[in-house]
Order: structure tokens, then sequence, then C-alpha cells
């Protein structure tokens, strides 16, 4: 696991500048934006809350979200894939995506990018990584990979097939994004034990995945660690994300039946939302939330 490492609050001084995103301002895989008008609407019965944590941060939007709608609050963002730097080279990413446009500007739309395209797009990327130390491996996939497919570094890119799919807007600047927040990366765990104890905390636990693909975040999910998550919902308020796809409800309402253990839903309210992945198949994102008197 990582270290501790506080990444520092991102200052604000004009609340009124502040943009409202409905989405990450970069593509980033398991963002909540199809749950953000019922988190919107479930937040406002948290209005007294002084603090609000997001344990599993991902892209930052429920802690933009909240800081938007709380500004008095505290708002601790986990960025464990340090999805700020991300934001803060926007503008280096937008400069590597219009070398790719010329290099493409003859190639077809939508279809493989030939081996001397690849090869151009390559020796791109390679100098941008020499000459600032940094490039965005997401954000530039989706503009270079099939539907959904990313990497994380150089040597995989090389690897994959190219195609010709690169966004023809540059991304916009979002240097307000995150003002207001707080922004540190540590386990979930040790976030959690550092505000366990302040009271009216509210905790924003949308951890990866179990059974989907988790290639673009930091490490990979099984049952257990899974479960172990359930630990921080123990008489805490708090805001729990999963999907149909974990039958992470139905194995706790069964334990709870059968084998007379805890169940850390009981008295949460649910919501749920359609996502769709296709036209004939589908799962169901689930939002559970519970505030503590
Ligand atoms: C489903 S995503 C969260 C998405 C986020 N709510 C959003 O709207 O963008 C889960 C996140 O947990 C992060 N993560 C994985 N292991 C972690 C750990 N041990 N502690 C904290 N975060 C972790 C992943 O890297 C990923 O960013």
């Amino acid at each position: 696991m990582s270290e501790t490492t506080k990444v520092g609050i991102i200052n604000y001084k004009n609340k009124l500048r502040m943009k409202n995103y409905i989405q990450a301002p970069l593509p980033f895989q398991g963002q909540k934006r199809r749950f953000l008008n019922e988190f919107k609407e479930a937040l406002k019965g948290f209005k007294c809350a002084p603090m609000f944590v997001d344990l599993f941060g991902g892209s930052g939007l429920l802690a933009h979200t909240v800081k938007q709608m709380y500004p008095d609050a505290d708002v601790v963002y986990n960025d464990f894939d340090d999805y700020h730097l991300r934001i803060a080279n926007i503008e280096r990413t937008n400069a590597l995506l219009a070398q790719f446009r010329i290099i493409l500007q003859d190639a077809p739309v939508d279809k493989v990018i030939s081996k001397e395209g690849k090869e151009r797009i390559l020796k791109a990327i390679k100098q941008e990584e020499k000459l600032s130390g940094y490039v965005d491996y997401v954000t530039i996939s989706s503009s270079l990979l099939f539907s959904m497919k990313y990497v994380m570094n150089y040597d995989d890119m090389a690897k994959q097939t190219m195609y010709n799919v690169v966004r023809i807007n540059p991304y916009e600047p979002a240097n307000d994004y995150l003002l207001g927040v707080e922004v540190v990366k540590m386990d979930y765990r040790q976030l959690f034990d550092r505000w366990k104890h302040i009271p009216g905390v509210v905790f924003l636990v949308d951890p990866p995945y179990l059974s989907t693909d988790c290639t673009t975040y930091s490490n990979y999910w099984k049952l257990a660690n899974y479960l172990d998550v359930l630990q921080v919902l123990k008489g805490t308020s708090y805001f729990y994300f999963t999907s149909n796809k974990s039958n992470i409800i139905e194995l706790t309402d069964w334990i709870e039946k059968n084998l007379g253990g805890e169940n850390p839903f009981s008295g949460a309210t649910k919501k749920e939302v359609n996502a769709r992945m296709n036209h004939n198949a589908g799962y169901v994102d689930i939002m559970l939330y519970k505030r503590q008197k």
C-alpha cells in the first residue's frame, strides 16, 4: 500500500466562481456521474454534517459535489490514483492530443491506425515523457484505444492496436474542480482511523467493483478486501455504493437472516440507477445511505 501523503488543500477564495461539474473533467472508469442527482437529493438530509471524507475518491466527483453543496463543510478526498495530477496536466495532455490530430489528419476516423501513424504517435508520447516527465496515459488511451480500453504506461501502449478515435476538442481546464477540497492519498483504513472519532463525520464509500475490469486502478480487489470495507459502516454515517453484480446486499441479508449476524445496511435508504452497457446487457448501480442520529 502507498505511504500516507497529504497532498494539501486546494485553496478557494471566490466560491461564486466555482463551476459545478456534472461529470469528472477527464475520463475515469467508475465515476459516479449517473448517480449525481440521487446523491445530491440524498445529501439534503446531511445539511449539518461538519465533515465528509471520501475514502475511495477516484475522480473526486463526489467530493466536488459535496463541496459545491456545502462550501463550509470540510471535505477530504482520498486521491489514490493521483487524479489531481491528471487535472493539473490538462494543458500538456491537450498539446499531445493536438499532435495526434496533426499526425492523423489524413487517417480515416474510427479505423485502425497504420503502422507508420502508430510509430509517429509513440514517438510523440516518448518525447513528451522525456521532456516533461508526465503523460496522462488514461486520457490519451481514450483517444487511441477501442472503447473503454486503458493502459497506464508506454510499454503497454506500444503493444496495443491503435484506433483513430482522437477527441475533436481539447479538454477544458479544470483548475476550479477541487477548490476547497483537502486532497490526501493513503489506504482507506488509515484515513478512516484518522477521522472515525469525529462527531457527525460522513464517510463516502465507493470501493472498486468486484468482478469488473479494474485495470486503471492501482490494485486488484478480491472478495475479502471487499468485505473488509463493510467494517467502516458500523455505527457511522455513510454513503455506500455498489452494484447488483457484487451481490453484497444479498450476502449481508442472508448472513443476518441465517446466522444472526449484524447487517451494516439495516436502516439504510437504498436508491438504484439502471446502467446499460449495450442494448441487451446492463446492471443496476446501487447507493445506500444512513445518517446516525
Ligand atoms: C469505484 S472507484 C471510486 C469512484 C469515485 N467515487 C468517482 O466518482 O470517481 C474506487 C477507487 O478506490 C481506489 N482504491 C483502490 N484501493 C484503495 C485503497 N486500499 N484505499 C483507498 N482507495 C483505494 C481505486 O484506485 C479507485 O480510484
